[in-house]
């Protein structure tokens, strides 16, 4: 029996395709609704009390309209501050995304790493306690960078972006006391992946990429075993507030297999 629910990924742009692309190459024949909170972009610049007030009822929301299987938070931000809040408001899993701290404390051998996310996701305690259970014999430096989030917007856009501006980011991690050790950067926003090998390309020393993705990929894909899926999947983009596509976008997007568009 066919089952036409789709699984529902969330983000406050397109951040959230790092997530969706390796979910959909474990999981093909499922139906995908990406929404971007454009309406609300960034988050990562906002307070606790504002993303707390803003994403569990817009979710909510999304939820009554779309009748998801899952929900997937592909959002670090949101996903440390709210994950607890939304799993109470709402009736099905959802799945977040925190940042890969145990996965960079496994794989770094000079046992110094950064976490590089927004502002509001460092500042979390959630990143105090991964960075204790899972890094305790680790140096872990963080940096929050709301310019990464927004050239891996204009990336997507099609806006031409500067090796320098990446520099700029990088050094905000590595040039802090023990920067020089760092072999390993966790990319603790989900914008993050869409600009690897830019990162790569600007880094002054090669260094490891680590994001929570296929992970999280993982998990969805444990969450939904044995269940049916839709005989013909679709895939749509909902943004919460109206947007001038590009073509470099609707075609980033469609490289998803997101062809619909629609505006909450
Ligand atoms: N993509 C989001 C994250 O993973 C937030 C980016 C933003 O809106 O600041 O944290």
């Amino acid at each position: 029996m066919a089952d036409d629910r789709p699984i529902l990924m969330f983000d406050s742009g397109v951040g959230g395709l790092s997530v969706l692309a390796p979910t959909r190459a474990l999981l093909p024949a499922a139906s995908y609704v990406y929404v971007a909170d454009n309406g609300g972009f960034p988050y990562g610049t906002k307070s606790e009390a504002e993303i707390a007030a803003r994403v569990p009822a817009l979710l909510g929301r999304l939820v009554e309209r779309h009748r998801p299987r899952l929900v997937t938070i592909a959002c670090n931000t949101a996903s440390t501050i709210v994950l607890a809040a939304v799993r109470a408001a709402l009736d099905l899993p959802v799945v977040g995304t925190v940042p890969a701290i145990k996965p960079a404390a496994e794989q770094s051998v000079t046992r110094a790493f950064g976490v590089l996310g927004t502002d509001a996701t460092v500042r979390q305690p959630y990143v105090d306690d991964l960075s204790a259970r899972f890094a305790a014999d680790c140096l872990v430096l963080r940096h929050g960078s709301a310019r990464l989030v927004e050239l891996a917007e204009a990336k997507l856009r099609g806006d031409r972006t500067y090796v320098d501006d990446y520099r700029a980011v990088l050094s905000g991690l590595l040039d802090q006391p023990g920067g020089e050790r760092i072999d390993t950067v966790v990319l603790a926003c989900t914008h993050f992946p869409l600009v690897a090998e830019e990162l790569a390309a600007a880094a002054p020393r090669p260094l490891r990429f680590v994001d929570g993705g296929p992970g999280i990929a993982r998990r969805i894909a444990h969450l939904t075993q044995g269940q049916c899926w839709p005989k013909a999947p679709s895939g749509e983009a909902v943004f919460t507030a109206p947007i001038e596509t590009s073509d470099a976008l609707r075609s980033a997007l469609a490289s998803h297999s997101l062809d619909r568009l629609s505006i909450l």
